[in-house]
Formats: C-alpha cells, sequence, structure tokens
C-alpha cells in the first residue's frame, strides 16, 4: 500500500512538472499534526518551532493570553511601544501559524522599515492615523493613510514601515500567519550587525564617503529592540 501511495504521488508530480502547471508554495508555517501543542520553552531539543508539553498538563489557562492588558508600557526613542504575542509570550500558538502584535504610537511615533521574512502581515488600526507603506521588488511603494477601522496588507519578506500622521497617540494590531514571524529592521542590519559590515561595502552600496556611514552609524543603535 505504501509503494503505491509514493508510485501515485511520483506520477502526479511528473504530470504536474510536465504541464508547467505553478507548484504551489508555501510561505505560511506548516499546518499542525494534533489539535495543539502547547510550546515547552524550556527544552533542550531544537525542531523546526517547539516539542510539545504533555497534553495531560495543559489546561485552559494556556490557551489564554492578557498581556496586552498590561498597562504604565514604555516607549521606545522612536515613540513606539510594541507587544508582540508570538510563540514567546504565548506558548500556545506553538504549530498553529498565527501571532499578533500590538503597535502604539506617541505623536509622530515611527516603526521603522523592516521585513518580516516567515509571514505575511494584516494591519488594522484601532486609533488614529497612521501613514502605511510597504516596497515591492519592482521598488513601487504601496501606502495608505489609514484611520480606524481600515486594514493594509503587507506580503511577506517585503520592507515596510508605519508612522503616525495623526494629532494624538495611535494604535493598530497586526496579524500574521506564523507563529514567530522575526523582524529584520533595516537599519540596524545595515550599521549595527555584529560583526560589522566592512564600511567599504556600505560606501559603495550607498555609493556616499565614509563621513557619511560614520554619520549614519552614529544614530543607528537608538533603533535597536
Ligand atoms: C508592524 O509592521 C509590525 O510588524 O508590528
Ligand atoms: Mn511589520
Amino acid at each position: 500500500m505504501a509503494s503505491y501511495n509514493i508510485i501515485h504521488l511520483v506520477v502526479c508530480l511528473t504530470f504536474l512538472s510536465l504541464l508547467q502547471l505553478p507548484m504551489p508554495s508555501h510561505c505560511a508555517d506548516p499546518g499542525p499534526l494534533q489539535d495543539f501543542c502547547v510550546a515547552d520553552l524550556s527544552s533542550p531539543l531544537l525542531v523546526n518551532g517547539f516539542p510539545c508539553r504533555k497534553p495531560e498538563t495543559v489546561t485552559s489557562n494556556d490557551f489564554f493570553f492578557d498581556g496586552l492588558q498590561k498597562r504604565g508600557r514604555v516607549f521606545n526613542p522612536l515613540n513606539v511601544n510594541l507587544t508582540e504575542v508570538d510563540v514567546f509570550a504565548f506558548p500556545a500558538l506553538n504549530t498553529l501559524g498565527v501571532s499578533m502584535n500590538r503597535v502604539e504610537f506617541l505623536p509622530e511615533g515611527e516603526n521603522p522599515p523592516h521585513t518580516h521574512p516567515r509571514a505575511s502581515e494584516l494591519s488594522l488600526v484601532t486609533e488614529g492615523k497612521l501613514f502605511v507603506g510597504w516596497v515591492s521588488t519592482q521598488y513601487i511603494l504601496y501606502w495608505k493613510v489609514l484611520t480606524a477601522g481600515e486594514v493594509f496588507v503587507i506580503p511577506p519578506g517585503l520592507v515596510h514601515f508605519q508612522r503616525n500622521v495623526g494629532e494624538g497617540n495611535a494604535v493598530f494590531y497586526a496579524f500574521f500567519n506564523s507563529q514567530n514571524p522575526g523582524i529584520s529592521k533595516i537599519a540596524p542590519t545595515l550599521f549595527y550587525s555584529t560583526p560589522l559590515i566592512p564600511d567599504q561595502v556600505l560606501t559603495t552600496a550607498f555609493n556616499v564617503n565614509q563621513t557619511i556611514i560614520d554619520l549614519i552609524k552614529s544614530g543607528a543603535s537608538v533603533l535597536l529592540p
């Protein structure tokens, strides 16, 4: 029976490739193989995701998260507070392929250009007025100014940002199709890596002299998480 299934799979794949049909792409997390798999974040095992806790030790409380209610939030030097609800904050998300962030902005606050290597992002503004934009691989900027109740989508892996362009504070929620979307911020990636990218690479890449690279580097540290 098993060998029949393998032969069937090979025949189907060969047929699809002969037809030159586009193969389905899987840019989201793989689907779960059980009802739930609450992450054991302390396990020494290294797997794709996290090992599951024993189901008999899991209770309703494991599927509940109240971290967004916490008050006394700290804003970063760019006037933004970001609360991640990913598998590290909420281990029940392990294998479920979803997560979210809440992002709050003081006036002129900015969530600077960044990418999520493992997820698309769906952004819902609930308060204020936000300039939201992302840049395609053809270097086209797609953007909108969103107010409460409006949604913008950001394709996986593309550079995007948000800036508060209203008079007061702004808030939005970002939803991801990954338990661990990851974040690569452009400025610290280029100017504050460990070890640093050689200056010759940066002066060539930006077609500027060393003084300008030094100037950018002197400010990039505030952009670190
Ligand atoms: C916004 O882009 C976020 O990643 O939270
Ligand atoms: Mn984002």
